[in-house]
C-alpha cells in the first residue's frame, strides 16, 4: 500500500508516492507522467551496488530505455567537479529537453542531479527516487538543487521541481544505521517547527518507526506533507518556508568546521545538534522554557544522535571561528543574523537581527573546548 502526498504548486504540482516496491514499478509511475521518454539515472556507488539493477528493470518494463552514471558516494560529489561530469553525461547519451534525468540516491545525489537537470537544455524533466531517509522525507521535496563551493554547503543552484517523487520505503532496508537516525533529524523537525502533536507521537512511538513497518511510512508521509505545505505556501522562500531551517543555522557552521567529513558529522547530525542549540538559545534569551530544550534533548538522545557539540569527535574551531561560519551562511542578510528560534517545542519562529553578540557568548558557554 502506497500514500500519495501532491506538493501543490499549480501547473508545477506533482505527487510523492511512498510505500514498499516502488522502484520496481518506477517505469510504469513515470511513463503514465512523461510518455515516451527516456532516461538518464544518477546514483552514487553504494546505492548503485544495492538498487541499480533493480531500476534499470522497472524502467525498461515501462519502456524507458536509461543509461547510468555512477558518482562517489559522499558530500564531497556536490561540486563543481561532478556536476561537469553528470551534464556531459547526459549530453553524450543525446537525451533531449523532454527527456528525464532520475536521482537514485540520498540527498546528494538528488540535489546535484536536481542541479544538473535544471539547467541543462535549460531544464530537463527531473525524477527523485530518494533511497536515504533524509532524502526521502526532505531534500526530494521542494525543488531546492545545488553544489556546495569553498565558501559554504549550498551556495550555488536553482530552484527546479521534480515530476514525481518515488519514496521506496523498502530500499531504506540497505540503508545503515547512521544515516537512518541522522535522516529521522529532519523527521522530528517538522514536529519541533509548528506540529507538536507529531512530537508526541514520535516521542511515543520512534521504536516502531526505526524497525520499519506502517509507523514508519505513516512518519514518512506526515514528513512529506508538512514539507509539501510549507513549500505550497512559499516556493521560493521568501516567508516562512525559512522555517525548515530550523537548527540548521548551527547545523552548517558544525559542518563547515568538520570540514564536510562524514566520518566526524553527516547533516542530519548537525541538523541534531542544531536543533537542540537552537531551542537551548532560545531558553537562554527567555524566549521559551528551558524545560522544552531538555524535552528536546532528551528525545535526540533517546534515539542515539548527538545533540550537543561535545559529541562530535575531535577538535572543534573556537567560537570565534564558529560565530564565522554561521556569518557566511546564505541566511545571513547584510550583516544581521536571522535564526530560526523557538517560543517552545512546535512553536518555531523566524528571528531576524540577532545580535552577533548573543550568538558569540553563547557558543562560548557550549563549546567542549
Ligand atoms: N534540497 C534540499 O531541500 C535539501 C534538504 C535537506 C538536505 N539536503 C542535502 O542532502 C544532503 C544529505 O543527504 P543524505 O543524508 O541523503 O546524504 P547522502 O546522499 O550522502 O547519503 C548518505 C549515505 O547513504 C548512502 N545511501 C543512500 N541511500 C542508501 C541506501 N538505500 N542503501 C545504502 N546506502 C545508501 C549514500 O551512498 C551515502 O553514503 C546534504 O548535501 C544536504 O545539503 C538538501
Ligand atoms: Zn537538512
Amino acid at each position: 500500500m502506497s500514500e500519495r502526498v501532491t506538493v501543490g504548486l499549480a501547473e508545477r504540482s506533482y505527487d510523492i508516492l511512498i510505500g514498499p516496491g516502488l522502484i520496481e514499478t518506477a517505469g510504469a509511475e513515470i511513463a503514465a507522467r512523461l510518455p515516451g521518454i527516456r532516461a538518464a539515472i544518477v546514483t552514487d556507488g553504494n546505492v548503485a551496488a544495492a538498487h541499480l539493477a533493480r531500476l534499470e528493470a522497472g524502467l525498461a518494463t515501462g519502456g524507458i530505455p536509461s543509461v547510468a552514471l555512477t558518482l562517489a558516494p559522499g558530500e564531497k560529489t556536490k561540486s563543481f567537479a561532478a556536476l561537469q561530469e553528470v551534464v556531459d553525461g547526459v549530453l553524450a547519451a543525446r537525451l533531449e529537453r523532454g527527456d528525464a534525468v532520475v536521482a537514485l540516491g540520498g540527498g546528494v545525489i538528488g540535489d546535484l542531479a536536481g542541479f544538473a537537470a535544471g539547467i541543462v537544455r535549460r531544464g530537463m524533466n527531473f525524477v527523485q527516487i530518494p533511497t536515504s531517509l533524509l532524502a526521502q522525507v526532505d531534500s526530494s521535496v521542494g525543488g531546492k538543487t545545488g553544489i556546495n563551493s569553498a565558501h559554504g554547503k549550498n551556495l550555488v543552484g536553482v530552484f527546479h521541481q521534480p515530476r514525481l517523487v518515488l519514496a521506496d520505503t523498502g530500499v531504506l532496508d540497505t540503508l545503515p544505521m547512521r544515516e537512518f537516525r541522522a535522516g529521522y533529524a529532519e523527521v522530528a523537525k517538522y514536529g519541533l517547527i509548528d506540529r507538536p502533536d507529531f512530537f508526541a507521537w514520535l516521542e511515543a512511538n520512534w521504536q516502531e518507526v526505526f524497525s520499519g513497518g506502517p509507523a514508519r511510512t505513516r512518519a514518512i508521509a506526515m514528513s512529506c506533507q508538512a514539507k509539501a505545505d510549507v513549500v505550497a505556501r512559499d516556493e521560493f522562500e521568501t516567508g516562512d518556508r525559512a522555517l525548515l531551517n530550523l537548527g540548521h543555522t548551527f547545523g552548517h557552521a558544525l559542518e563547515a568546521a568538520t570540514g564536510y567529513e562524514g566520518e566526524r558529522l553527516v547533516h542530519g547530525e548537525g541538523v541534531a545538534i542544531g536543533m537542540a542549540l537552537a531551542h537551548r538559545f532560545s531558553a537562554r534569551l527567555n524566549l521559551a522554557s528551558p524545560d522544552d530544550a531538555a524535552r528536546v534533548e532528551a528525545h535526540l538522545q533517546a534515539v542515539g544522535l548527538p545533540w550537543r557539540m561535545s559529541d562530535i569527535p575531535g577538535e572543534l574551531p573556537d567560537a570565534e571561528r564558529l560565530l564565522g561560519y554561521i556569518q557566511q551562511d546564505k541566511k545571513v542578510s547584510r550583516g544581521a543574523l536571522t535564526f530560526i528560534l523557538t517560543h517552545g517545542v512546535g512553536r518555531s519562529f523566524i528571528a531576524k537581527d540577532v545580535p552577533a553578540s548573543e550568538v558569540r557568548s553563547f557558543l562560548e558557554e557550549n563549546h567542549p573546548g
